[in-house]
């Protein structure tokens, strides 16, 4: 949500900062802006525009050559995604310009007052006040826009990534961050900010994480960060692993399907990272405690928290950690827990799932319950973000860019931590027997593999897909580890295709949903292997549908008979079953929302990262 980019150094800076912003794309926006300062000027060179970045791009003439400027790409929050809501916001005289990331709580407040001072402005936006209030504070402060910073961060209540700039000072950037991202790209003679290093990863891999409300300024040759109060703080320095290869389409029609076809590398990397922390768990708990400062024997109860498609990816777990650690596990969707009174503990581990470790939701969820005593263990693709940085211990998942809105290859690699996770547990408890521990670890080894099997079958699930592209309403069923991966398919197919799509519990049908089938109706159906116990229940809750007309696509191990279209899986224990058949349920969506036109990558009004509650 919302893209910033800040970038001054050796050489012209608006290519930079618009190729920053497109690698921001992903993030979900609707309108799109810049600011750069021009030597010798009083006033900067500000273009904004409602609409993709292109629009903004074709309307870039004549931009002065200037070597600093910021770029922003505005997920609409208040006032509509017009020309003049986008940023950058400017002071009255031109002079100071303000992007953002988050939302200002108090604005009204703020506009109220400020109006009342004499203050104009020109937009909806909570941002808008924050450079009226930045141009005071620079005045009262004697032309020092850090310090100026500084004083106004202390009058925001919310949360916020802001960028500044100002004509007498023009390569001179400064930041600030609250419960927002941003960080520092280190160059050579030439120093970024941005929301994430994929918006400088082709230029620098060292990378700065600033810490919560601390101001950065950056000029080509110098940064220096400071807390709100002006004490001088050292910022956690790191390499980003991620190369800016892994941030391009390379010959796929979508990021979305590069990122499918890239799940059985994801996987495999993941296994390789996660085996090893959990290694280094089992080392470090042999030598006296934890390195990861947590003492995992203590724990009791496990909660995942997590939204959307890493909610999923916790439902997931609940069935897999209960069934080999018999440690009770709940699942709760971040927006939700902390507005009720859970049962917190210090042996309830917290285990926050998120791709891009800022979902404010997440976040949110995770800090009540750390004060109110709970550990926190997150699962997190992104090395840098704020989840991982305030959390006891992390396992980083290696899905390396996620550049498509709707998750697929993050999901599958939330799962391979969450199994091994529930491996360590086991071990911890004994409740697995080491021959049982070495068969699901070969089995995890396997999967790679297996996964790109699925993919090579697909392509007459893609045929299939097409002809229902006019069907009103698709659903989804599953029974045990199957229920959560139907669910995720759905969500998929809410998202891509914009299509009303739901998932449920195969037991679950004849309690209501069998009311919303009728002739012709697509049902997917997702059976476990032939000798688990809940198979022939599902071959029944598929008769069941069948006799009301359905269409049904089965995704199974074995042969089943008489259906509309079976895509077979590869063979694997039954709690492994979703990394390999969620692959089918991905290139559904992915193939609906191409065949009715829909804009796969950013699906309308969906955020990559969302960084608001
Ligand atoms: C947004 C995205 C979803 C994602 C969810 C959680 O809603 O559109 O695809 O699953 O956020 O994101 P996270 O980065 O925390 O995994």
């Amino acid at each position: 949500m919302c893209g910033i980019v800040g970038y001054t150094g050796k050489t012209p800076a608006i290519n930079l900062i618009i190729d920053g912003l497109k690698r921001l794309e992903y993030r979900g926006y609707d309108s799109a802006g810049i600011a750069i300062p021009i030597q010798k000027s009083e006033k900067l060179f500000v273009e904004k525009r409602a609409g993709k970045l292109q629009i903004l791009s074709n309307s870039l003439t004549n931009v002065p050559k200037s070597n600093a400027g910021i770029g922003h790409t505005r997920w609409a929050t208040h006032g509509g995604p017009t020309d003049l809501n986008a940023h950058p916001h400017l002071d009255e005289s031109g002079k100071l310009a303000v992007i953002h990331n988050g939302i200002i709580e108090n604005y009204l407040e703020i506009r109220r007052q400020l109006e009342s001072a004499g203050h104009k402005y020109l937009s909806e936006t909570d941002t808008e006040s924050v450079a009226h209030l930045l141009a005071d504070a620079y005045k009262r402060n004697g032309s020092d826009l850090s310090a100026a910073m500084r004083e106004v961060c202390q009058q925001l209540r919310g949360s916020f990534t802001l960028l500044a700039i100002h004509s007498d000072h023009p390569d001179l950037i400064v930041g600030a961050r609250r419960n927002s991202p941003l960080v520092v790209g280190v160059g050579n003679g030439e120093n970024f900010l941005a929301s994430d290093v994929s918006a400088f990863i082709s230029h620098t891999k060292k990378a700065l994480e600033l810490g919560q409300d601390q101001v950065v300024s950056i000029t080509p040759e110098k940064i220096s960060v400071t807390d709100l109060k002006g004490l001088a703080v050292k910022p956690k320095d790191f390499e980003i692993s991620w190369d800016a290869k892994a941030a391009e389409r390379g010959g796929f029609t979508h990021f979305m399907l590069k990122e499918i076809y890239e799940q059985p590398k994801a996987i495999a990397d993941t296994l390789l990272i996660s085996k090893s922390i959990s290694e280094s768990m089992n080392k470090a708990k042999q030598n006296s405690g934890l390195n990861l400062n947590i003492d995992l024997s203590e724990i009791k109860k496990i909660v995942f928290i997590a939204c959307g498609t890493a909610y999923h990816a916790g439902l997931v777990g609940k069935y897999v950690i209960e069934a080999w650690t018999k440690i009770s596990v709940d699942v709760e969707l971040a927006s939700e827990y902390r507005y009720r009174e859970p049962a917190i503990s210090k042996s309830t581990l917290i285990v926050p799932i998120s791709q891009s470790g800022e979902t404010m939701d997440t976040l949110m969820a995770m800090r009540y319950a750390q004060k109110n005593g709970a550990k926190i263990l997150s699962i997190c693709n992104t090395n840098g973000s704020t989840i991982p940085r305030e959390s006891d211990a992390v396992i980083y998942t290696a899905a390396g860019p996620e550049i498509a809105v709707a998750s697929t290859k993050a999901f599958v690699t939330q799962l391979i931590a969450i199994y091994l996770l529930g491996i360590h547990f086991a071990k911890l408890h004994n409740s697995l027997t080491q021959k049982e521990i070495d068969q699901i670890l070969s089995e995890l080894d396997a999967l790679p593999a297996k996964v790109e099997q699925v993919l090579e079958t697909v392509e007459p699930l893609r045929e299939m897909t097409r002809k229902f592209k006019d069907a009103a309403s698709m659903l989804f069923i599953g029974r045990g580890v199957g229920f959560p991966t139907v669910l995720e398919g759905a969500l998929k197919l809410k998202e891509l295709a914009y299509m009303h799509a739901e998932g449920f519990a195969g037991g679950e049908l004849k309690h209501g949903p069998i009311a919303l089938i009728e002739n012709g109706t697509p049902v997917v159906a997702l059976l476990p292997s032939e000798e688990s116990v809940i198979n022939e229940k599902m071959l029944s809750n598929i008769q069941e549908v069948k006799a009301r007309g359905a269409n049904v696509i089965i995704i199974s191990d074995h042969e089943v008979k008489n259906f509309d279209l079976q895509i077979r899986i590869p063979t694997c224990s039954e709690l492994l079953q979703p990394i390999l058949a969620v692959i089918p349920l991905q290139v559904i969506a992915y193939e609906m929302a191409v065949a009715r036109g829909n804009d796969v990558d950013q699906p309308r009004n969906l955020a990559k990262s969302v960084t608001v509650e």
